[in-house]
């Protein structure tokens, strides 16, 4: 017998109590913050959908893990359980710890990438954006079309352009020193990228003479959809399937915070010697000693540890499915978001719910702000307040304009994804009174983080 009922596959041994508030003093916290749910404190939030990235449980093996951490400043113990067990499911013959993923994107490009270089990805993740365009190189997303089709589905939405890469390399290819690909595919929804595109995309970096690089970050999740969707892969393992996607890249940046299972690391992983070479330079400037690069011993403890935990079946099934089933209960009462449903998160379609609120008032922001004033709930928006203002200082509308609820790792239950689909279901009942924000005060970089708002039209939600 098949149960239906999705069950944790763990127990809790810790727990760490979330505060509830009244609808009045989420009010008050959020005009003092400005309107901006970066700047509210966390223990104002009952349910944190911030990011998926270093706020997962860690299990019990992995503080066992930790206290075997050797804090030897060069060649610990606790490195060589680390390399191998990098080693062990991407077969890369350099590993270099990072304290976490943005540092092994500056390594690597602070090391290999020119002023006018080109770097094809899925899409950049902004991080990834920013690093190649701090080295006044250019980051080129090409995802098929369909990635930036909300309602269209597609089993592997996160896959790569061909064609595209093909064209690049061909017309282009002497500024391209390397190409990337992401999974999944976060800012494109947490799509996943299927094998046959990474097979192939490999295939034509390598005809052309230039190495491929995963953004690995959510590997397993990737992983998993493989094992779900794609013709031939049904009786893989995760960890075979994770291998043979490795196989076809010469090297990796990867953030330990997502499917390391672990609250804070990275590595930067490669085959090639003279790269190798001038990263572990790099490396020595910002991170520290190759062996430690930013972590301590308990780290890179951890973050072995979870590398063959994120890998577990009853794991991985568990984690998509609860996603795949808020997708379900959102799917029932017709409210709009990116389908299918993504690895880590779940993207509403703010400009399809809130069509009577202009792109400049900020759709996906209201609805995020709406949220947490009414169910405690915190979310990103990743819209036109993220993605807005342009280098030459014009402002446009973003592609889209998404709310991103983003599932930390083993750390809610499934009455809290119940709760929130509740919240969801309400907000999306009074979403005809929902009201625009304008931004008061703009910070020149990365304004989202610090921006403040006021009621475009006097309240956010009108009676
Ligand atoms: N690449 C991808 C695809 C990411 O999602 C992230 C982080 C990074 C690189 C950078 O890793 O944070 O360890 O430096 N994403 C987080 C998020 C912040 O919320 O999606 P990092």
């Amino acid at each position: 017998m098949q149960f239906k009922t999705i069950i944790e596959p763990f127990r809790i041994k810790t727990v760490e109590p979330i505060r509830s508030t009244t609808r009045g003093q989420r009010e008050t916290a959020i005009r003092e913050a400005g309107y901006n749910l970066f700047s509210l404190k966390a223990e104002d939030v009952l349910i944190d959908l911030l990011t998926d990235s270093g706020t997962g449980a860690m299990s019990s093996q992995q503080w066992a893990g930790m206290m075997r951490g050797d804090e030897s400043y060069a060649g610990a113990r606790s490195f060589y359980r680390f390399e191998a067990a990098v080693q062990k499911i991407t077969g890369l013959k350099h590993v270099l710890p990072t304290h976490q993923g943005r540092a092994a994107e500056r390594i690597l490009f602070g090391s290999v990438l020119k002023p006018g270089d080109i770097v094809p990805n899925n899409t950049h993740f902004d991080t990834t954006r920013a690093n190649v365009e701090h080295r006044g190189a250019v980051g080129l997303d090409i995802p098929i079309p369909e990635a930036r089709e909300p309602q269209t589905i597609h089993p592997f939405k996160g896959n790569m352009d061909l064609e595209a890469l093909q064209k690049v390399l061909s017309e282009q290819g002497d500024q391209v020193p390397l190409v990337m690909i992401t999974v999944t595919n976060n800012s494109g929804g947490g799509q996943p990228v299927s094998m046959a595109n990474v097979r192939e995309a490999s295939a034509i970096c390598h005809a052309h003479g230039k190495p491929l690089f995963l953004d690995a970050c959510r590997f397993a999740e990737n992983a998993w959809f493989i094992k779900m969707r794609e013709p031939g892969y049904a009786d893989k393992t995760p960890l075979e399937i994770a291998q043979e996607m490795f196989s076809y890249v010469d090297g990796a940046t990867m953030s330990a915070k997502k499917d390391g299972l672990a609250n804070i690391g990275g590595f930067l992983a490669m085959n090639d010697n003279d790269w190798a070479q001038k990263c572990r330079t790099m490396e020595i400037l910002g991170e520290g000693f190759p062996t430690y690069g930013g972590l301590a011993g308990y780290d890179l403890e951890a973050i072995a540890v979870g590398l063959e935990e994120v890998l577990d079946e009853d794991y991985l099934r568990y984690r998509i499915r609860s996603i795949a089933y808020l997708g379900d209960r959102l799917d029932a009462v017709g409210i709009p978001f990116i389908k299918p449903t993504g690895g880590h998160a779940l993207y509403i379609d703010a400009k399809a719910l809130l069509p009577h609120i202009p792109w400049n008032e900020y759709p996906a922001w209201a609805f995020s702000n709406v949220l947490y004033i009414e169910g405690g709930v915190r979310a990103i928006e990743i819209g036109s307040v993220m993605f807005g203002r342009q280098p030459d200082g014009s402002e446009k509308p973003a592609a889209m304009e998404l709310v991103r609820l983003a599932f930390p790792r083993r750390m809610y239950t499934q009455s809290h994804v119940d709760y929130l689909a509740e919240v969801l279901e309400y907000v999306h009942g009074m979403r005809g009174r929902i009201r625009g924000l304008k931004m008061v005060v703009e910070p020149p970089v990365l304004r989202h983080f610090t921006a403040r708002f006021e009621p475009a039209h006097d309240v956010l939600v009108v009676d």
